[in-house]
């Protein structure tokens, strides 16, 4: 199973959630230093200059106000969800988490010995009924929840449904986890804001990353908190021991964020983005016309589509990889191994000539039959 790692020679993989290393910006870290303080240990929430900056560009860009006391800088949003993992739970707990979910997410929770219970969602996000009802019958120690062009559906939760969400966190007292990587990532108007922006006094963490929207490799992040949940992150021995995570990493995105370097490259994604968007989705549609049934999401970096005919995806897998193209299969998202005739394919790895030759190779392993 490919996860993040090199492109591969001979396979266009329409299954690797990445963005494409062609359009990393290297030119931006090239006259970048960094002082004596970011190679010291550092603050416990992270750099506060850092955090500073942060906090005015997210709350331009939400729209509403973001404080540098509700920010904690992480090693990207897998090792803010590891922290929480971490803190907020032992292991044999419930989380909650929607059905289908970030694949590698839903590993993490069982590396840690936590057991991801599915949620239904409807073409809103995760189902707010469903989710009081399984809050009641299992008293999970956290939700996971993806409400901004999530992966893989690109479904983005509606104002109302993110307002119910977090009234139930605060309710039940149940920490809501957000995981909002795609939240910049537009193609058209701004998303509702992230769900920590609904509620001062409910448990609620929304994790944010620079990994989709700048670096992978800068393996940095964010959480940004409402309620007392971020100061249960902040007593971990992780930082008694080692200090805030990231200072020098910080260090070198403080700037570009100070200039205004970070928001024109992400005007830039956007619109290429955009446009491999439309040319995957127009290819398949195209190519595999009536066959597949295909949203067309409204940012973010995956279409969701599904075999009209209610074949299983896996079955096409020795014939995609003779003909060299792979997408990732819908059971690889489901804790119950459902979505069997699901696909997620990924527009923002290669450019559109490879995203059509892609989709031009798919179409020709699904017309060929078992
Ligand atoms: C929903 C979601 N969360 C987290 C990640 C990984 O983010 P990071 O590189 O910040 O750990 C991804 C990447 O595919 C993702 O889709």
């Amino acid at each position: 199973m490919s996860v993040q790692v090199p492109k591969p020679d001979h396979c266009i993989d329409l299954g690797v959630g990445q963005p494409d290393p062609a359009l990393l910006p290297t030119a931006l870290f090239s006259d970048l230093a960094v002082g004596w303080q970011d190679l010291a240990y550092g603050e416990h929430a992270g750099d506060r200059g850092f955090r500073q900056h942060l906090a005015h560009w997210l709350s331009g860009e939400y729209q509403t106000p973001v404080e540098p006391q509700q920010l904690f800088v992480t090693t990207g949003s897998s090792g803010g969800l590891d922290m929480i993992c971490s803190r907020l739970a032992r292991p044999g707990d419930v989380v909650l988490v929607e059905e289908p979910s970030y694949f590698l997410a839903l590993m993490q929770l069982v590396e840690h010995g936590l057991k991801p219970v599915a949620v239904p969602m409807d073409r809103d996000g995760l189902e707010p009924a469903a989710l009081e009802q399984a809050i009641r019958q299992h008293r999970p120690a956290f939700i996971y929840s993806i409400p901004t062009y999530h992966n893989p559906t690109g479904i983005t939760q509606s104002r109302a449904r993110r307002e119910a969400l977090v009234a139930l966190a605060r309710q039940y007292d149940c920490p809501l986890v957000a995981d909002e990587v795609y939240q910049c990532l537009y193609f058209a108007e701004p998303p509702p804001p992230p769900l920590a922006c609904f509620d001062p006094q409910a448990p609620v963490l929304s994790i944010g990353s620079f990994s989709k929207i700048l670096a992978p490799g800068l393996r940095l992040g964010w959480l940004h908190g409402s309620g007392e949940v971020l100061g249960r992150l902040l007593g971990s021995a992780l930082l008694k021991s080692g200090g805030g995570l990231a200072p020098v990493t910080s260090a070198l995105v403080n700037p570009l964020i100070e200039q205004g370097a970070l928001q024109s490259y992400i005007a830039g994604l956007r619109q290429t983005f955009r446009a491999r968007r439309d040319c995957l989705h127009d290819s398949l549609s195209a190519a595999l016309g009536g066959q597949l049934e295909l949203n067309r999401p409204d940012g973010g970096y995956f279409l969701w589509a599904h075999l009209r005919d209610g074949r299983d995806i896996r079955a096409h897998e020795p014939r995609c990889r003779a003909l060299g193209v792979a997408v990732k299969a819908g059971p690889l998202f489901s804790v119950r191994g459902g979505f069997r005739s699901s696909l997620r394919l990924c527009f923002a790895w290669y450019d559109e000539a490879q995203l059509r030759a892609g989709a031009e190779r798919l179409a020709r392993a699904l017309d060929g039959g078992y």
